[in-house]
C-alpha cells in the first residue's frame, strides 16, 4: 500500500469556452501533481481564479478530469469507483450560505450522506449518529430540527463539516471554508478543523487565497499561479525561504507583527494583471509579471525541481 493517502499526477482540467464562432480551451488546471500524506494537511494557495477550486473538484470527480490521474491509497479514482470513493473523501464548500439548502433541517442535511451510503440500520441509529456529529463540530444537538437558515455563517459551516464527516472520510477537500466568515469566527473554525484532525486522523487539502490562513494549519503548502503549481515546501520552509518570485510577492503582503522586521522587509507589488487563462503567455505563466524574466522564460515552461529539503520550485532562475 502506498504511503500517500492522495496522489495527484499530471492533472489537467480544461473547460471548453465559446468565443465567437470558435471554442477555446480554458486551462483552469494545467499539469498539476502533488501528494497528501495520511492525516496530514496540504495547504493550496493562490489568487482568485488560479484554479484551486477546480483542483479540489477534479479530485472528487465533480468535474471529470481532462487528463491525469488521482490515486487514493494507491487505487486510481475513476468514474466507476467514485461513488464508493465518496465514502472516503468529502468536500466542504466555500460558501455555507449557498451550499446548504436553507429549507432543510440540520438533521436532514447531515443525514443525507448517511442515507445515500446506507450507514445505519434503523431510525434510532441514524438520529444518534446525527446528534453525535453535531456535538463533534460544536453544535447544540437540541437544534437538530431547526432549518439551516436559522443559523449564522460559522454555525452553517459547522453543519457543512458535520455533513462531510458523516461518512467517516479519510480525506476532506476544504475549499476556502472560512473565506466567507467574519474574521472573528475564522480562527474558531480553523481551530475546529485542527482538533478534528487530531481526533479523527483525517487529511485535508486546505484551500485558501490567504497565505496566513493556511500557514497555520498546513504541514506543507503548494502555491498555484494560473493553473500551475509554482512552488511546494513545508509550511515553515516556504514562509522563511520562499524561492519563487510569485510566492515572495504573496508573502511580502502578509502582515508581520514585529515592526522592526516589517520595516526591513520590502513589500513586493506585482505589476500588471493576471493574464487570462484563455490566453496564456508562452513559457512560464508568471513571466509577464516577473522582474527576473529572461528569454528562456518566454520559450519554455519550467517544471518543479527539488532544491533539497523537499522544497520544489518551478522557476528557471532559481
Ligand atoms: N465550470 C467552468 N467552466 C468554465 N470555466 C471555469 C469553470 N470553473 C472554473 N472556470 C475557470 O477556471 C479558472 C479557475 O477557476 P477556479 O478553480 O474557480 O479558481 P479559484 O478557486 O482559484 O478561484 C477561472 O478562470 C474560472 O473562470
Ligand atoms: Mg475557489
Amino acid at each position: 500500500m502506498s504511503e500517500n493517502l492522495i496522489e495527484v499526477k499530471n492533472l489537467k482540467q480544461y473547460f471548453p469556452v465559446r468565443a465567437g464562432f470558435k471554442t477555446l480551451q480554458l486551462k483552469a488546471v494545467d499539469d498539476v501533481s502533488f501528494t497528501v500524506g495520511k492525516g496530514e494537511t496540504l495547504g493550496l494557495v493562490g489568487e482568485s481564479g488560479c484554479g484551486k477550486t477546480t483542483v479540489g473538484r477534479s479530485i472528487l470527480h465533480l468535474y471529470e478530469p481532462t487528463a491525469g490521474q488521482v490515486f487514493f491509497e494507491g487505487e486510481e479514482i475513476t468514474k466507476k469507483n467514485i461513488a464508493e470513493m465518496r465514502k472516503k473523501m468529502q468536500i466542504v464548500f466555500q460558501d455555507p450560505y449557498s451550499s446548504l439548502n436553507p429549507r432543510m433541517t440540520v438533521e436532514d442535511i447531515i443525514g443525507e450522506p448517511l442515507d445515500v451510503h446506507k450507514l445505519y440500520s434503523n431510525k434510532k441509529e441514524r438520529r444518534e449518529r446525527i446528534l453525535d456529529l453535531m456535538e463533534t463540530v460544536g453544535l447544540n444537538a437540541e437544534h437538530a430540527t431547526r432549518y439551516a437558515h436559522e443559523f449564522s455563517g460559522g454555525q452553517r459551516q459547522r453543519i457543512g463539516i458535520a455533513r462531510a464527516l458523516a461518512v467517516n472520510p479519510k480525506f476532506i477537500v476544504c475549499d476556502e471554508p472560512v473565506s466567507a466568515l467574519d474574521v472573528s469566527i475564522q480562527a474558531q473554525v480553523i481551530n475546529m478543523f485542527e482538533e478534528l484532525q487530531e481526533k479523527l486522523g483525517v487529511a485535508y487539502l486546505f484551500i485558501a487565497h490567504d497565505l496566513l490562513v493556511v500557514r497555520h494549519i498546513s504541514k506543507r503548502i503548494a502555491v498555484m499561479y494560473l493553473g500551475k503549481i509554482v512552488e511546494i515546501a513545508d509550511a515553515d520552509e516556504l514562509s522563511d525561504h520562499p524561492e519563487h518570485p510569485y510566492t515572495q510577492s504573496l508573502l511580502s503582503a502578509v502582515p508581520i507583527p514585529d515592526p522592526k522586521i516589517a520595516r526591513e522587509r520590502q513589500r513586493i507589488v506585482l505589476e500588471g494583471d493576471v493574464p487570462s487563462p484563455l490566453h496564456m503567455p508562452t513559457g512560464c505563466p508568471f513571466r509577464t509579471r516577473c522582474k527576473y524574466a529572461t528569454e528562456q522564460c518566454a520559450k519554455e515552461c519550467p517544471t518543479l525541481k527539488d532544491k533539497g529539503n523537499n522544497h520544489l520550485v518551478a522557476c528557471w532562475n532559481r
